[in-house]
């Protein structure tokens, strides 16, 4: 049995498709007991909440491997619990800036200090470090339900952003076979896109004259500041601001363990282009 943690997520609902069309046994962990009905045929439903431990006994009764979101209040104590429950394996959604492991920022932070509990946790692990997530697209879906300007911030950042679907992909063999144990999968798509390129290949795939406006440093703390905590936007600064963190380069990881190439934009958009038709 795998445990899939944040399983009605970008990743994690791949994830689950992905295990139970491979005949595996699925528990899918949620907060939100009417996510059920979406889950795929015969994939088990279960209730929990990663910031409290002890809300884990059902989800790991009988689990041989979990996926796990990083970043939550008591890594050690979750791991802990997973561990006496009889848990052999974890494969944790990590990202980039885990290999800053700079404790001053936010993100990097969460990370490193996830990444830090696993190999103390004395379970099997493989950490996936994504970059950034093509689904990230879909926060543009509120501008795209009133207009066709997309407002994006750091507009001359290049990133080789990934599609879920991408991660999914490699986190099956991690989660199945020992393989990939002790090994730290950099995961990239297949090219480097700025904010633009992104917006333009949606306005194709779309059939919509959609066009960009590149925020400037003041503008995108502004908007960010709506949506998440100042040390996020602190970090995201920091990352494509300062320069701390580069998202632009591609790795080869999903190629040599898929046996194909890494999903493009493009085919990202495709897949998920009715999500644009209903406003977020
Ligand atoms: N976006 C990026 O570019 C990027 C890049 C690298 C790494 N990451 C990492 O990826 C993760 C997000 O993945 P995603 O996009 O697949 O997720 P998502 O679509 O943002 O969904 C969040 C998931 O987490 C679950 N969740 C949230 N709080 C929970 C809690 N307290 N207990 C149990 N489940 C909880 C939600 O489940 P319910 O609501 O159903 O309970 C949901 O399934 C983040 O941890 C982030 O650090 C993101």
């Amino acid at each position: 049995m795998i445990l899939v943690t944040g399983a009605t997520g970008n990743v994690g609902s791949e994830l689950v498709s992905a295990l139970a069309e491979a005949g595996e046994q699925v528990r899918a962990l949620t907060r939100n007991p009417s996510a059920a009905a979406l889950l795929p045929p015969g994939v088990e439903p279960v209730a929990g909440d990663l910031n409290r431990p002890q809300s884990l006994a059902d989800a790991l009764a009988g689990v041989s491997g979990i996926f796990l979101l990083p970043g939550y209040q008591d890594m050690p104590g979750l791991l802990a619990e997973a561990r006496q429950a009889g848990v052999k394996r974890v494969v944790l959604l990590s990202g980039g800036s885990a290999a800053l492991a700079d404790l001053d920022n936010a993100v990097s932070r969460y990370m490193t200090l996830s990444e830090r509990a696993v190999r103390e946790s004395g379970l099997s692990w493989t950490f996936l470090r994504p970059r950034s997530f093509m689904s990230n697209a879909l926060r543009w879906r509120p501008q795209l339900a009133v207009g066709d300007e997309v407002r994006v911030p750091f507009p001359s950042v290049r990133t080789a952003a990934i599609d879920p679907y991408d991660i999914a992909a490699v986190a099956v063999p991690a989660l199945l076979t020992d393989d990939h144990d002790g090994r730290i999968h950099e995961l990239t798509g297949p090219e480097s896109l700025l904010p633009a390129d992104q917006v333009a290949v949606l306005a194709k795939v779309l059939g919509r004259d959609l066009h960009s406006h590149g925020l400037t440093d003041a503008e995108a703390r502004e908007d960010m500041s709506r949506t998440m905590p100042a040390e996020y936007v602190d970090a995201f600064f920091s990352f494509f601001v300062d320069g701390t963190l580069d998202e632009s380069s591609t790795h080869p990881t999903v190629r040599d363990v898929t046996g194909r190439e890494p999903r493009t934009f493009e085919q990202w958009a495709r897949a998920h282009a009715g999500e644009f038709a209903v406003p977020a």
